[in-house]
Order: structure tokens, then C-alpha cells, then sequence
């Protein structure tokens, strides 16, 4: 049988619908749009009509007629409405039926890829001995996502951090040390050996960057030094190509630190700089093939197509000095992971303003028959974080906000609203506020649909009522502390048709997760699912308050009660996982 209450349905309709001499295929069964009136309908009488020239409402009304024959008492009660619909209840004891397939399923319900996909999922993006900043956080809490997501359905995904470890930044540095202590092995031309311990620790290392970027705007010459160390760590240098080691070394710790607050692990830490040795040959071979030609000096490969709507300038590989870009980085990336990895799919979650140069990579790899053009390449691209303002966020004075400082501030939030609220065991009270904050940001971004602006506002992701983080983790410990108290144990067989309406919705909602998490999974579309938790806590919650789940006299009943909690936590708990954040026991 199907997955999903709708698809069984759908089955046994369109079994009636053959009883009775018409289409199978007419009996898809939806959740209902009149929520008001009936769970479910089947609008296949009206689609009929036109096919077998009949007024809708005798087809459906041959149709109910049939359902008792072909077994539906099983599952649903129906009836016919004019002019010729289907509305349909499920069965309360068909529905714990499946409550309890569910609750003995290892996958809870989530459907499984037949062939797996092998994919890798390139997040993060952050550049080294730049502080992760605000824009950083979208890309790592929806890559985190996106890459649990496709795990769920049972690929088998790698993701890739994908450090900017390459470009001017790089020189800027190298650049300001040589200012600051030209002392230093490694700009004497006549060393060979260089130190292990790094010249500079994390927090000077991202003053020393501002400081040179700075500069650069205003003195040309410092520029011209800075693109000049950056051509020359570019090509071996030794005593820059140990600087910038220290560089990526002291950076990469912190970033890893960073990233680890934020609950995102990267499996693999690769860097813009490791796929330069496959440049030369992959520039060659498009010369060879005739995709890149020079034009005005620089080598570029055309990528615009009759059916473009808009002018889609060519792909830049080599400017005219030689040097190479962004875009040759990435393509050389896809090549690299070709050979190592095969995937099926890559798939990039970065900030939706760089889709023109993802459109004009992909369609160089294409052209140039990377990988055989078997792997599809897809850009997860996300909207910008705002402050209340409408503008992108910033700090109070106006400049760049640092990740470390907006996670500071939204822990303090947390913890004095924490405090405030209730009577947390102290020494439990700053790890619950860390990772009730944790939800306030990430379900805060998730629950909006990626591709769209949108405002980061901590006074309303902090607070414990509405569509967000605490209130969905709020309810996982209010159903964690019943269970707790719960004084006796119960199994998923327990489980009793539901008797009240407040029961029977939250029980259906529980049919819905497997679905929903794989339609979030074929639209990558992470909130998705913060709709379903929503909307399943808001349905516990009412059924909560209208029900003596401890106090209940018997027995059974309150057994069945408690495993309905369990599989309701198993499931909220399993969606909070694939969105990258936790439930603590207590709050
Ligand atoms: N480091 C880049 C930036 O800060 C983002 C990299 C995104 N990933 C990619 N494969 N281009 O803008």
C-alpha cells in the first residue's frame, strides 16, 4: 500500500471508479481545500463528466455505490455531493493502523530513493581570514539543510565548505605583513625553512585584512604590491606560499569553530586553491575543442542561447594579463569533483545575486563537455537577510555585522528570556539558551521559502508564541516531560483509533510527515517542513489542552495517549534534525 493516506485513498477510489465502468485514474483523492466540510475529496466525477458525456453527479454517485464492494468501509466514509463531488472522511482506526506501520518503520515513514544519487552540496563559501559575517549564515543554515534533506530520502551526499582561499585577499595580507614586520622569513628571498608556529594570532589576522583592504582603495601603489604578492603566491613562492598555509591553518581552526556553533559539519574542506593544477590542461583542451576563443585579449567561451530573454554575457576564463576568475575556479571545482566523486548532482547554495555567473558556468561545462554533461548542476540560490530597516543587516554603527556577534547577542536574548520565563536548573540554563537560540535563527531563516528576502527580527524569532524556533521547541519539551512523568511504559501498539477531533487531527498529521518531507526534498525547500512542524505543534497543543493525558482514568486510553506523544516527539524531533537544530530535555 502507498505512503501516505491520500495515496491509499487515491488507490481504493480508483478501484470504485473501475467498478464503475470508468477511468481508474480518475479517483485521485486530495486533502480536502473545505477543511469545514470533510478531510479529504476525490473531484474525479467532475473530471469524468466531459470524457463519458454524464452529468458529474451520476458518476459519482455510481461511484460511492460501488466503494462498499471494492472495500472502502476500511478506510474512509464518503458521500456524494452535488454537483458532483466526493467528499470523504478517513477512518479513525485505519488511520492508528497506519500510525502504527509508521511509528515500526527506520525511516519513519520517509520514502527512499530507489537508485540513491550521489551529490555534493557546495555551502559555506566563506572566504579565510575574513570573519564570517551575517551573509555567511544563510548558506550554511540552508546548505545544513538541503544536505540532511537529501540524506533523509537515502542519497548518498558529501558537502564541500569550499574556502575563497585564492584570490586578492590573499596578496592584501601578504601585502600588510610585509609593512608591519618585514622581519619576517618568509619575505627573505634566501630562506628556506619557515616557521611552524603561525606569525599571527586569529583575532590579529582578521584586523590585518580590513587594514590592507582598506588601504588598497586609497594608495594605488599598495594595490599594485598587493595584486603583485597575490600573482606571486600564485605562482609557488616559497616564503608566501608558507604564509598563506598560516593563513588557511589559523583561519580554518577558527572557521571550524564557527561553523560547529552553528550545528553545520562540512565532510569535506576544500578550497578554491586545491584546483588550480587542473587549470592549465582543462585551459588547453578548450582551446583544442574550439569552445574558448580569444576576444578583445581574453579567452571566453559564449554562452548565450537563441532562447534567452536576456543577454547572457559570455563566460570569461582568462583575462588578458592572463590571470584567471571566479568562474574558472568553479569550473575547474566541477572537473576535480568529476573525477573524485561522479555525482549525479551538485547542487550550490549561495546568495541568489550570483546566479548570472552560475548561469554562465553552467553552461561553459556544458559546452566544454565536463563530465559528459551527465551531472546536473543546480543553484539553490537564497534572498538577502534584512534588518527591521528593509536593508541588509547590519551592525547598530552601520557596518558589517559579524556572525559571532549577531550569535552573542541572540544567546543573551535567549537566556534572559529564558530566565525570565521560568525556573531553569542553572547550570543547564546558559547550554539550553545556546541551543534554544540555535532554533530562534535557524528556523527564523528556514521557515522562509530560501529564494526570498527577508527581515531577521530577534524579538519576534526569540519569543515563544507563533511560527517559530522556542515555541516549536517549547512543545517537543512539553511532550518530552509528559512522557517523562508518565509512570508507565508504553509500546507503538498501544495506539487506539483516535476519539476526539483534537486527537484525530494531530493523528493526521502524523500520516502526512513521509510525504512532506519528500515533496520538501524534490523542491529542496526546507520550509516546507517548517510548515508541517508548525502546524503539527499547533495541532498537539489543542489536543493537549483539551485532553487529561496523565489524569486519564483508563488505561488504555491513556496508554494510547502516550504513544501517541512518543510517535508525535520521534517525528517533530526527526524534522528538527533534518532542519540542523535540537530540542534540549528541559526548558
Ligand atoms: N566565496 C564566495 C563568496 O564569498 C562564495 C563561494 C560560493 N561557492 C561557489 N562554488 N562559487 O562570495
Amino acid at each position: 500500500m502507498g505512503n501516505s493516506l491520500t495515496e491509499v485513498f487515491s488507490e481504493v477510489m480508483g478501484k470504485a471508479f473501475e467498478a464503475a465502468g470508468y477511468d481508474a485514474g480518475l479517483g485521485v483523492v486530495r486533502v480536502s481545500d473545505r477543511p469545514d466540510l470533510c478531510e479529504f475529496q476525490c473531484n474525479g466525477a467532475m473530471a469524468g463528466a466531459k470524457k463519458y458525456h454524464k452529468a458529474p453527479f451520476m458518476i459519482a454517485d455510481e461511484v460511492t455505490k460501488k466503494l462498499p464492494e471494492v472495500g472502502a468501509d476500511r478506510y474512509f466514509t464518503a458521500e456524494m455531493v452535488r454537483p458532483g463531488f466526493i467528499n470523504m472522511n478517513a477512518s479513525p482506526a485505519y488511520i492508528a493502523e497506519m500510525l502504527k506501520e509508521i511509528a515500526e518503520d527506520p525511516y519513519l515513514s520517509i520514502p527512499q530513493e530507489e537508485s540513491p544519487e550521489e551529490i555534493v552540496i557546495d555551502y559555506g563559501g566563506p572566504n579565510v581570514a575574513k570573519p564570517l559575517h551575517v551573509g555567511h549564515l544563510r548558506s550554511a543554515v540552508i546548505g545544513e539543510s538541503i544536505k540532511r534533506l537529501c540524506r533523509a530520502v537515502g542519497n548518498h551526499v558529501r558537502g564541500d565548505v569550499h574556502l575563497g582561499d585564492w584570490g586578492l585577499q590573499m596578496g592584501l595580507i601578504i601585502t600588510e605583513l610585509k609593512h608591519t614586520q618585514p622581519d619576517l622569513p618568509y619575505f627573505d628571498d634566501c630562506a628556506t625553512e619557515f616557521p611552524e608556529e603561525p606569525p599571527f594570532t586569529i583575532g590579529e589576522l582578521e584586523k590585518i585584512y580590513p587594514t590592507a583592504s582598506a588601504k588598497s582603495k586609497e594608495d594605488p601603489d599598495y594595490y599594485a604590491e598587493a595584486l603583485e604578492a597575490t600573482h606571486l603566491l600564485q605562482e609557488g613562492k616559497p616564503g608566501y606560499h608558507a604564509l598563506w598555509e598560516q593563513i588557511l591553518k589559523v583561519s580554518v581552526a577558527d572557521l571550524k569553530k564557527n561553523y560547529a556553533r552553528l550545528n553545520v559539519n562540512f565532510d569535506l574542506w576544500k578550497a578554491e586553491s586545491d584546483v588550480q593544477p587542473y587549470i592549465p590542461d582543462m585551459i588547453e583542451k578548450m582551446k583544442a575543442d574550439g569552445v574558448a576563443h580569444i576576444d578583445d585579449g581574453a579567452l571566453v567561451i559564449d554562452v548565450d542561447e537563441p532562447t534567452d530573454k536576456k543577454m547572457i554575457p559570455p563566460c570569461i576564463i582568462l583575462k588578458s594579463d592572463g590571470s584567471s576568475l571566479y568562474a574558472t575556479t568553479d569550473i575547474a571545482t566541477i572537473l576535480e569533483r568529476e573525477k573524485l566523486f561522479h555525482p549525479d548532482r551538485i547542487i550550490y547554495v549561495v546568495d541568489k545575486r550570483q546566479s548570472m555567473h552560475f548561469v554562465q558556468v553552467f553552461r561553459a561545462v556544458k559546452k566544454a563537455g565536463i563530465g559528459d554533461n551527465k551531472t546536473d548542476l543546480v543553484h539553490v540560490g537564497f534572498g538577502t537577510m534584512n534588518g527591521k530597516d528593509g536593508k541588509p543587516f547590519k551592525t547598530r554603527e552601520g557596518g558589517v555585522m559579524r556572525l559571532q556577534v549577531l550569535l552573542d547577542d541572540i544567546e543573551a536574548e535567549m537566556e534572559k528570556k529564558i530566565s525570565e520565563n521560568r525556573n531553569v536548573r542553572t547550570e543547564d540554563a546558559e547550554k539550553t539558551a545556546k541551543q534554544v537560540a540555535l532554533s530562534a535563527v535557524k528556523y527564523g531563516d528556514l521557515s522562509n521559502q530560501a529564494s526570498k528576502d527577508y527581515i531577521f527580527d530577534i524579538d519576534k524569532f526569540t519569543s515563544f508564541e507563533g511560527n517559530t524556533g522556542p515555541y516549536i521547541l517549547y512543545t517537543i519539551v512539553r511532550i518530552k516531560s509528559i512522557l517523562e512523568k508518565a509512570d508507565i511504559s508504553v509500546t507503538d501498539r498501544d495506539l487506539l483509533p483516535a476519539a476526539g477531533e483534537e486527537e484525530k487531527a494531530l493523528m493526521l498529521d502524523l500520516t502526512e510527515f513521509g510525504s512532506t518531507i519528500f515533496d520538501a526534498y524534490e523542491d529542496l525547500a526546507p520550509h516546507r517542513i517548517c510548515a508541517y512542524i508548525y502546524r503539527t505543534c499547533n495541532d498537539f497543543n489543542r489536543f493537549y489542552h483539551e485532553t487529561r493525558i496523565l489524569a486519564e482514568e483508563k488505561e488504555a486510553k491513556k496508554k494510547s495517549y502516550l504513544a501517541l506523544l512518543q510517535l508525535t516527539d520521534r517525528i517533530l524531533e526527526k524534522s528538527i534534525d533534518i532542519l540542523g537544530f535540537s530540542a534540549p530535555d528541559h526548558m
